[in-house]
């Protein structure tokens, strides 16, 4: 569609050339590159043209005056869990009044209890709860999403899983990933885990990829869920079938899963909450996104991961939300920035940079998202009067964004 919005304060992550094509790493976050009294072109849905209000077109598209607001490419997502069947609130109690994990799960919550859910519920109805969850999240900002199942664990409710969040991509606004996370959790039926671990590599994945169902395959790297070289061996029978790995790493401790991820050349590994200095340094060099997802750690009061050590090594970071009913029931991006500035240590430039530019690497939509590029989507955000673009993270918890637009078309207002 057509869009040609004027008047901008500001129109934050332009990038051209080659800029806008790559992750922004190191001190290279701390800048956003950005220009004042502008205007955007959006023509049939991609970004035609922009530049200074002294200059803008003559066009008849539909206008919109953007006067005194800020105008920044939407996030990009790229760890969500967000087809679910139901939340889990009764565990959220059970954890306030004291509970441990493993009473938790003793008392059949869990991802073993989001799959229990998950197993009952139709396609249908999975699709329906997933969709409010994604008119939530557009309204938030997003329109680049990455989905896992992981909460079906059996072949049909895995694919079932998978072919909801394949629907979404075709049946809304959002761009959309989707990645096997067939080893999320081991069932309790499997006195044997090499049984479970076996139905994942040899019959879950065969058919995830005969139906094109997946783009990543995912693996928990955690004690008690997957050990290191389970995770290896998982990640590399995916990329047989060309799915790239995206690897749930050192969450509650240092798992060895960074390693796996730079060993297999796996496109991210997330979490990061446990990061010692060998983990920071495998990842030098490595072309893997170290995906931070706060909202996590929030939630679960764990520590952040050390972000100001990671981007001082000259590393890039990518944010998401985590988005799932266990250990992050929040899929708003802007709360995830301003937990990455005031836990974190993040400045609102390396936030939004690691929100857009980095997330987008994480997911593969580079090419077409994160910056104010021509020819990319002309998907952007354009906040309310508010009294500089820092104030977006600042003013935690606030909806500072008032319009979303997703190629070319306000889907949100
Ligand atoms: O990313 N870490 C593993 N999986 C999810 C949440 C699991 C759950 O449902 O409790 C996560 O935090
Ligand atoms: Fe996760």
């Amino acid at each position: 569609m057509n869009l040609l919005i004027t008047n901008i304060k500001e129109l934050a992550q332009v990038r051209r050339g080659e800029d806008a094509f790559h992750w922004v790493t190191g001190n290279d976050m701390a800048l956003l590159p950005s220009l004042s009294n502008a205007y955007l072109l959006i023509e049939k849905g991609v970004i035609r043209d922009f530049g200074p209000m002294t200059q803008v077109p003559e066009v008849r598209f539909e206008t919109l005056d953007a006067n005194g607001k800020y105008v920044l490419p939407t996030f990009v997502d790229s760890h969500t869990h967000l087809v679910f069947a139901a939340s889990r609130e009764e565990e959220f109690v059970d954890k306030i009044k004291g509970l441990s994990y493993a009473e938790i799960a003793a008392k059949g919550g869990g991802i073993l209890n989001s799959a229990k859910k998950l197993q009952k519920a139709t396609e249908e109805e999975l699709y329906q709860f997933a969709l409010k969850r994604v008119h939530e999240i557009i309204g938030f900002g997003t329109a680049c999403v990455e989905i896992k199942s992981g909460y079906g664990l059996t072949v049909e409710d895995e694919l079932k899983m998978l072919r909801v969040a394949k629907r979404i991509g075709k049946e809304t606004p959002l761009t959309v990933k989707t990645t096997f996370l067939g080893a999320h959790a081991i069932p309790k039926e499997y006195s044997d885990r090499n049984e479970y671990i076996d139905l994942v590599m040899n019959q879950m994945l065969p058919r995830v990829a005969e139906e094109g169902l997946a783009d990543y395959v995912d693996v928990f790297c955690e004690k008690g869920f997957f050990t290191p070289e389970e995770t290896e061996r998982i990640i590399r029978e995916g990329q047989k079938y060309g799915l790239k790995g995206k690897i749930h790493a050192n969450q509650l401790n240092i798992s060895g899963g960074v390693q796996i991820g730079v060993k297999t050349d796996s496109l991210s590994v997330d979490h990061l909450e446990s990061m010692g200095r060998e983990e920071i340094d495998a990842l030098i060099g490595s072309q893997t996104m170290p995906t931070l997802l706060p909202g996590a750690a929030f939630f679960l009061q764990s520590a952040y991961p050390p972000a100001r050590d990671m981007i001082e090594a000259g590393l890039p970071v990518a944010l998401a939300t985590d988005y799932n009913p266990g250990s992050a029931p929040c899929g708003k991006m802007p709360l995830m920035l301003s937990l990455a500035c005031i836990q974190m240590k993040m400045t609102p430039q390396e936030a939004i940079n690691a929100a857009t530019m980095n997330s987008a690497y994480a997911m593969e939509v580079l090419q077409t998202h994160g910056s104010i590029t021509k020819g990319k989507a002309g998907s952007v955000i354009i906040t309310k009067e508010i009294p500089s673009l820092d104030y977006l993270p600042y003013a935690f918890g606030s909806d500072s964004i008032e319009t979303v637009v997703i190629d070319g078309v306000v889907v949100s207002h």
